[in-house]
């Protein structure tokens, strides 16, 4: 009989789809030296884990494991190079959650440009003495341009979105090394969206958007150098991963009004932020609930099933990351 254990308790059907043809552990708060010692223990076929968890090469070494089904399409928690050499499977939940991821990115450009955290602490603190004129003013959306980093499938779906705001859309899609994007790859979005270089989209956009993976070529990807180079109106979004933007040198810029705002959905040491970036008005912050919307998520727990059946059964995840 399969056997699985879950890191943490996963929303939708997973735990019910596994516990008809096995045995279902759910863990809590599972460190590095717990997740070694139920990999190497034998005890499980699959580990179906998250983004907190590291599952590194420490991990996978030795691990009697057939796979690690991750929930989410990130996967930069997992040594994938250790886990192939080691024979294990890994498994994510690609194209689901793009949608969801998109909303998010929209929802943090809105909120930070249009000052929605300040209002609703205004109207809240029972402060709000009516509407007047110059109450609030916030960042244009409609007729700015908006440059997307990484036009993948969640920076596709914000491409969408920013066109129906109206916005003009360039885009750089794996940054800042690029090569050409043909119209046939850009699919519904030819002919709507224009690709420029890195220089161009750091130099001209009003607003930038990031939905790059994290690897070592995307880490820092947005640094001191690069926010001196955006316009000082400017609202950064990052719904992709903390470590692609040094958040120290953001809270520099923000702070000295290099750009004018940022929403954040990921921090670069989560759950932790740097210091001061709690206490700047200019940032709307939420906990990285990008993909959190209730029938996405099923979806994703769903996925990440259907990954650890096929997996305990010796065969290829339906959502592989490595073969
Ligand atoms: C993802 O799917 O990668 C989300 O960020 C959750 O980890």
């Amino acid at each position: 009989m399969p056997s699985f254990l879950f890191t943490a308790p996963l929303p939708g059907p997973a735990e019910e789809m596994l516990r008809e043809v096995g045995e279902v552990e759910i863990a809590h708060g599972y460190g590095p030296e717990e997740l070694k010692e139920v990999a190497a223990s034998g005890r499980y076929d699959v580990l179906i884990t998250q983004l907190s968890d590291q599952i590194t090469a420490d991990v996978l070494d030795g691990a009697k494991i057939k796979g690690v089904a991750n929930f989410g399409v990130g996967y930069n928690n997992i040594d994938v190079d250790s886990a192939t050499a080691n024979g294990i499977f890994v498994g994510n939940t690609p194209d689901v959650l793009s949608d969801a991821s998109a909303n998010t990115a929209m929802l943090l450009l809105l909120a930070a440009a249009r000052r929605a955290h300040e209002g609703e602490r205004l109207v809240r603190s029972g402060q709000f003495q009516g509407m007047t004129p110059e109450l609030l003013l916030g960042a244009d959306i409609t007729g700015t341009r908006l440059g997307i980093a990484g036009l993948g499938r969640i920076g596709k779906a914000m491409a969408r979105r920013a066109l129906g705001f109206g916005m003009e859309v360039v885009f750089v899609q794996r940054p800042p090394h690029d090569r050409e994007v043909s119209d046939d790859e850009l699919g519904d979005l030819a002919g709507k969206v224009e690709q420029v270089s890195w220089d161009e989209l750091l130099e001209t956009s009003d607003h930038i958007s990031l939905h790059v993976p994290l690897t070592p070529d995307t880490k820092h990807l947005i640094g001191a150098d690069e926010l001196v180079r955006m316009k000082s109106t400017a609202i950064l979004v990052n719904t992709a991963r903390g470590p692609v933007v040094d958040e120290q040198a953001l809270v520099t810029a923000l702070r000295n009004g290099t750009i004018e705002a940022a929403g954040l959905d990921v921090f670069e040491n989560e759950p932790d932020l740097a210091d001061g970036l709690a206490e700047l008005p200019n940032t709307f912050l939420l906990p990285h609930i990008g993909s959190a919307e209730r029938s996405t998520r099923a979806r994703m727990g769903e996925m990440c099933a259907e990954n650890a059946l096929a997996m305990a059964r010796g065969g290829v995840p339906p959502y592989p990351v490595n073969r």
